[in-house]
């Protein structure tokens, strides 16, 4: 017969363990909040311009054809321009992607080499981010920005995100009500 005490004991070991596992749910739940985010953002159509020295081109991601390079500006060297193919919209039947102002993300933006949590932390870090600091303003940018809005209507077959534009701003802003938290 087990006494009391020991009945007590066991009581709340189990409920410091259920505690305890609750917790570990919940931060991995929280974590989790930025996989269908990172789902879109990971893909070619975003990294192909958040890249350092050059953008780079098509699923795999190779190296801009022409030897195109960043530049002083990200918009290409002083002889061979971003603009000098790329229009404001979609151009040659959608062979040469556009949007106005097409350029090369500030390198302090870039995500070359950065995994899920280091993008996550690079969007949310106001020193990297173009001092976006509110969870409001981290996100704006992705709901509306052309540049963004560009891969939902990327031009002769390539590729689109996994989610939808909508589904992917439903998901931005439950990342942001929940305070912008990344993968540890
Ligand atoms: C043609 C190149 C290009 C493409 C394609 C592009 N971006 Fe960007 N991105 C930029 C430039 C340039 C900036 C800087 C603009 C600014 O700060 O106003 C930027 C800034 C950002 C920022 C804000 C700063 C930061 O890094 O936190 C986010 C977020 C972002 N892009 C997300 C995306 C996502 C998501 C996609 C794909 C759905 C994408 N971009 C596709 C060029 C691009
Ligand atoms: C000589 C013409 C030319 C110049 C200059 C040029 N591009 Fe391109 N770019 C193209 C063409 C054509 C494609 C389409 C390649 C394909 O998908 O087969 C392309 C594709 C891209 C893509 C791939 C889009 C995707 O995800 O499929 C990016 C990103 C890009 N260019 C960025 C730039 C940036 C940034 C600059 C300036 C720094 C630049 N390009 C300068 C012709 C050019």
């Amino acid at each position: 017969m087990r006494s009391r005490a020991s009945c007590a004991m066991a009581v709340l070991a189990a409920m410091v363990a259920l505690g305890w596992s609750c917790g570990a749910v919940a931060a991995d739940d929280r974590a989790a909040l930025f996989d269908p985010v990172a789902s879109v953002v990971m893909g070619p159509r975003c990294l192909n311009c958040h890249q350092v020295d050059a953008p780079r081109q098509k699923d795999m991601g190779v190296l801009h054809a022409q030897k195109v390079v960043r530049g002083k500006d990200g918009h290409g060297s002083a002889a061979l321009r971003c603009q000098a193919c790329h229009q404001a919209e979609n151009t040659a039947d959608g062979r040469v992607p556009g949007v106005r102002d097409w350029h090369l993300a500030p390198l302090s933006m870039n995500w070359q080499g950065l995994d899920k949590k280091g993008i996550c932390r690079q969007l949310r870090d106001p020193t990297r981010n173009g001092n976006r600091k509110t969870p409001r303003e981290v996100v704006e940018h992705m709901e509306t920005d052309p540049l963004v809005l560009w891969a939902w209507n990327p031009g002769a077959g390539r590729s689109k995100p996994a989610l939808s534009h909508d589904e992917f701003v439903r998901a931005l802003k439950v990342w942001a009500e929940a305070g912008l938290p990344c993968p540890d």
